[in-house]
């Protein structure tokens, strides 16, 4: 498996080049990206990033890659992994807990590279979605989440780099992704939620026979 996160991780940054600032994600797969991403930088690319998370800040920036916050320039690509992939490339993220950020910097970029071993490629969704919710009655939050067939469980020991929790919900069928993501976060109390519906551009997936490329329509 981690063979396969590194052959899409590795493929994934052929799409840079100089001058580019570009998003970097959070994860196991991600940090493989990291990895050549510094070689690169170390070998002349001029590129510039900007992390998703805190644990990525200090990876890459120990890595030796120049990096900015978040503002108002677009940013060019990002690479950021996944938890799930559906046929319309629909995301499940946030197992890392990072989606927040991993939101909004895919929102601000051209171009959304998700890099994913093939098990994560699906038909339907099956991983435990995960929302970000304020610690403020965050039980409240919870009964309000399970009104729209989710099962909202606690993730253990954990706090956000915004400084909230999260809530894995378990579900039978995700049915309607586009609608639920606007009513989840229609919630007092909910941040974000790690549906990501039409912000990607390719899937690169590791495959035992190299990586395979999968562009949105
Ligand atoms: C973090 C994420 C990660 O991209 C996702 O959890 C995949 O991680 P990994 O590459 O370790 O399997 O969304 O919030």
């Amino acid at each position: 498996m981690e063979e396969l996160k590194r052959i899409a991780a590795h493929h994934s940054t052929t799409f840079l080049s100089d001058g580019m600032l570009i998003g970097l994600g959070t994860g196991s797969t991600v940090r493989y990206a990291i990895d050549k991403i510094s070689k690169l930088v170390t070998a002349g690319l001029d590129i510039v990033a900007v992390p998703t998370s805190i644990e990525t800040e200090h990876r890459a920036r120990a890595a030796g890659i120049p990096l900015a916050e978040l503002n108002d320039r677009p940013i060019d690509i990002t690479i950021d992994g996944a938890d799930q992939v559906d046929p319309k490339l629909n995301l499940i993220k946030g197992g890392g807990g990072a989606l927040l950020r991993e939101k909004m910097v895919a929102l601000a970029s051209e171009r959304v590279i998700i890099i994913v071993d093939k098990m994560k490629m699906v038909d339907h969704f099956s991983y435990a979605l995960p929302v970000e919710v304020v610690p403020f009655g965050w039980k409240h939050t919870a009964k309000m989440i399970k009104k729209l067939d989710l099962n909202p469980c606690i993730r253990q020991n954990v706090i956000t780099d915004n400084k909230n929790f999260i809530l894995d919900c378990t579900y039978e069928t995700l049915d309607d992704v586009e609608d639920l993501q606007v009513s989840l976060n229609n919630i007092p109390g909910v941040v974000e939620n790690g549906l990501f519906i039409n912000l990607v551009s390719e899937v690169v997936v590791g495959t035992p026979s190299g990586p395979k490329t999968i562009r949105s329509n």
